[in-house]
């Protein structure tokens, strides 16, 4: 190409770049070719640098719309309702999670006051809330009813922080709103079962306290149901066998044993009556009992006491023993109607015939042993099966807790009760307790 025609194809071409770069057209008549060159080659660097950036701002803008919908993704499918209210209340935007919990449409929302979403009786409670926000400018929670579109209601948790919007300056309230109703009814239900152990501890810190009078009154009662057998006892030595009275004084006697099994019973199974094991000589227990089991033996029966001078001591609490023994001796009175013998016996138990644990050392703990044994009228082998289950009784009024007591009171204190018995031929009971090791 000439030089001249050259010289102005670049010329145009130049023009033409600089239109693309909106610089202008200029006159670039005057311009030499050289300068021309490189304002041609600088404009060629301006235009790949322009659509650098142009590339760059497109990407920026693809990320901004993907994060926008990332944004409103997350905002419509909170898992809370997100309403924003103005100062006056009135609801400016939603997500769909709010429009759902309410049942009332997106569209509908907008515009509307947020009151009305609120149950006629808690109205004062978001107002007043509202009202402290707007004083304070800060954020809180508080929970209201809100009403479906349906009419129900439920139980809604509002947290709630005031906003300055941008430009107007003008306040706002932005409100997450989650449904509280699971929880409400569980903490219905905590506060019911709440009231209703309380209740129920009330009712056994009443029972407990009756069970203390009780235990404390137990011992005085069983001493006055004593004296009465005693002296119902007495009563019946003294009147004729035809006598008419006999038979009120024997049910005076039956009834107060009766009332004295209980209170036994309550004596051994009440929990305030803690054990108090002593370090027992069991033939003087016995012997302070003898008067009193005198009494209440008709004059009928011999008794013979047969207590081992060398008797060794045994760990126990006295008064458990004293209800077995006066348990067995009722028994063995009861079991001779007519006339018989009742032995009360101690020894060291020395012969082994007593089925004993061992202790750790594998010896045989010593032992010592008490029987009572009467001359009545014995047990089969059925009635033996059963003698110790509480309230088992062959007797017309009988309470079936003697021997339950008498178990009770035996186990409690580490021994063993044996019974050996047939019908007609008496019977025997033995307990072994273990003797304290003294050195
Ligand atoms: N020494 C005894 N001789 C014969 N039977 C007895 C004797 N001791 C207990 N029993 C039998 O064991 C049963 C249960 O005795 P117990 O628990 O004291 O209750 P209860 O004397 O009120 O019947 C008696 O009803 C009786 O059949
Ligand atoms: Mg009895």
């Amino acid at each position: 190409m000439p030089p001249k025609k050259k010289e102005s194809a670049l010329r145009r071409r130049v023009e033409g770049k600089l239109k693309e770069a909106a610089i202008g057209s200029e006159d670039l008549s005057g311009v030499p070719p050289e300068r021309m060159t490189s304002l041609m080659h600088e404009l060629q660097v301006h235009q790949i640098e322009l659509k650098m950036r142009n590339d760059e701002l497109r990407r920026i803008q693809g990320e901004l719309e993907k994060t926008r919908d990332h944004y409103a993704h997350l905002y419509d499918f909170a898992p809370v309702g997100y309403f924003t209210v103005s100062e006056k209340e009135i609801i400016e935007e939603v997500n769909l999670t709010g429009a759902a919990m309410t049942g009332i449409e997106h569209s509908a929302l907008i515009g509307k006051p947020f009151s009305r979403l609120i149950l006629k009786d808690d109205q004062d409670i978001f107002y007043e809330h509202r009202q402290r926000l707007l004083k304070t400018d800060t954020c809180g929670s508080c929970e209201v009813r809100l009403v479906k579109k349906d009419g129900h209601d439920f139980y809604a948790r509002l947290e709630c922080m005031v906003i300055k919007t941008e430009g107007d300056g003008l306040r706002q309230i932005r409100a997450a709103v989650s449904d509280i109703t699971d929880l409400k009814q569980a903490e219905k239900k905590i506060k019911e079962h709440s009231e209703k152990l309380e209740k129920q501890v009330d009712f056994l810190q009443r029972m407990e306290a009756m069970g203390t009078f009780a235990g404390g009154i137990a011992h005085d009662f069983a001493n006055l149901l004593t004296i009465i057998i005693s002296y119902s006892n007495f009563a019946l030595n003294a009147v004729g066998a035809e006598n008419p009275v006999r038979e009120d004084i024997e049910k005076i006697m039956r009834n107060a044993k009766h009332g004295l099994s209980l209170t036994h019973w309550l004596l051994l199974f009440s929990r305030n009556q803690p054990q108090e094991r002593k370090i027992t000589d069991l033939n003087a227990l016995i012997s302070d009992m003898e008067k009193m089991l005198r009494r209440v033996i008709t004059n009928k029966i011999n008794l013979v006491m047969s207590l081992d001078p060398d008797l060794s001591r045994i760990l126990v609490d006295p008064a458990q023993m004293e209800l077995m023994i006066i348990n067995l001796v009722f028994n063995a009175v009861e079991a001779m109607p007519q006339e018989g013998w009742l032995t009360i016996a101690t020894a060291n138990e020395e012969s082994g015939e007593c089925p004993v644990q061992e202790d750790s050392s594998g010896q045989q703990e010593p032992k010592m042993v008490l029987s009572v044994s009467d001359t009545g009228i014995g047990m089969d082998q059925e009635t033996l099966s059963k003698i110790f289950e509480p309230f088992f009784t062959t007797k017309k009024k009988g309470t079936g807790l003697g021997l339950a007591i008498a178990f009770e009171a035996v186990q409690k204190n580490d021994g063993i009760i044996r019974v050996d018995s047939r019908p007609g031929q008496g019977s025997t009971f033995k307990i072994y307790l273990p003797s304290v090791r003294e050195e």
